[in-house]
């Protein structure tokens, strides 16, 4: 198949190529598009076919359900029943923006689209381009992120040509994703609203509109007896080819550990990759050193991890060595996307 690549401006945005790409949508093709997250991979959630081929083009289990993009803070409404009160609260406060609300389904979403399930998980986007084309798309837009299965998710367009050219019909090119990881996943589903996959929205802001919001312990537990709830979270994911170790404790023995760990990988013939703060970035000498951000910047250090993830597959890196970084608010995101792509290898000091 040959993938049409169009370049979208989010300051001058080209309707007349956004209504394009939502003709294809509408038509059962696969469109792939930036939102302020990371960037979707996008299909008719009404059309069981339609999300039959996006499981394809990822080579995702088809038990694994599909979020259902909206345009409108009204059309939640249109695809589902019994919406408890919360919903609307928390719409108001954080919609629209990166939360997504696991609710339940009515008859106008097929099971195809939630990998069985008879709940749903919907979100409408801040990016306004995502929102154009979902409005020119008829409304119901599921997307899944838009990489490979298993591999990081994309916050840059050749991070999805990489993985989707040739598979899919479009992809809009409309540069980085503003926060660069998934939405905040919250299910309103249960007596007590459970956050099975951590965001920018932090489970401090949904406590001020509703206060027995806890998080899933699955999410963080090395553990795997601890099932997640969500269920994508049980599939390995966000990993480079390369294993990843994460070194925590207090900085000046993190620093310490991470020369020592590459001296002895070197002595082996190793080449090392290092993912580390900004502050600290000349204090290594390995082959291959990725400065996330400041420190105590969770926004910047979440926002370039997954590019970071993608770069080390570019440069045959044998081992990566990572610093912990805090696992307060935002750093809860961060942190639960980096132990999952260290398969929670962790070294503490
Ligand atoms: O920021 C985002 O949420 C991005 C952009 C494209 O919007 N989308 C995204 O989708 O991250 P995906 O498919 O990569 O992750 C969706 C997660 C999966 O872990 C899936 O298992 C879970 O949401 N999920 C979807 N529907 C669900 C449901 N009805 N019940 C429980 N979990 C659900
Ligand atoms: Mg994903």
């Amino acid at each position: 198949m040959q993938t049409e690549i169009i370049k979208i401006d989010r300051e001058n945005i080209d309707k007349e190529a956004l209504k394009h790409a939502g003709e294809v949508i509408k038509k059962g093709g696969l469109v792939a598009f930036p939102t302020e997250t990371v960037y979707g991979l996008g299909g008719d959630a009404k059309n069981p076919a339609s999300s039959k081929a996006i499981y394809a083009a990822k080579g995702r289990p088809s038990d694994n359900p599909l979020i259902v993009h909206i345009a409108d803070l009204e059309d939640i409404k249109k695809i589902s029943k019994n919406l408890p009160d919360l919903a609307k609260k928390l719409s108001d406060a954080f919609w629209p923006g990166p939360l997504t609300m696991i609710v339940e389904k009515n008859d106008v979403i097929p099971y195809e689209t939630t990998g069985g399930l008879d709940t749903v998980a919907v979100r409408l986007p801040s990016d306004e381009v995502a929102r154009e084309l979902i409005r020119c798309a008829g409304g119901f837009v599921a997307a899944p992120s838009a990489n490979t299965s298993g591999r990081p998710s994309p916050t840059k367009a050749w991070h999805v040509i990489e993985d989707m050219e040739g598979k899919i019909d479009v992809i809009i090119d409309s540069g980085r994703s503003l926060l660069g990881l998934e939405s905040t996943i919250v299910d309103l589903t249960v007596k007590d609203p459970v956050i099975p996959r951590p965001g920018f929205i932090t489970e401090s802001m949904i406590r001020k509109v509703c206060e027995g919001v806890s998080t899933d312990p699955g999410i963080i537990a090395a553990d795997s007896n601890v099932k997640p709830k969500a269920p994508g979270m049980k599939y390995r994911h966000y990993a480079p080819s390369a294993p990843v170790a994460v070194i925590e404790g207090k900085e000046d023995l993190v620093t310490e550990k991470i020369k020592s760990l590459i001296s002895d990988a070197k002595a082996k013939n190793q080449k090392v990759g290092i993912l580390c703060a900004t502050e600290n970035e000349k204090l290594y000498n390995a082959d291959f050193i990725i400065a996330l951000g400041c420190k105590d910047d969770e926004a910047e250090l979440a926002g370039n991890l997954f590019d970071a993830m993608r770069r080390f597959d570019h440069e045959d890196i044998d081992v990566i060595y990572s610093e912990g970084f805090s696992r307060e608010e935002l750093g809860a995101a961060l942190m639960n996307r980096l132990l999952k792509a260290a398969g929670h290898t962790v070294i503490k000091v």
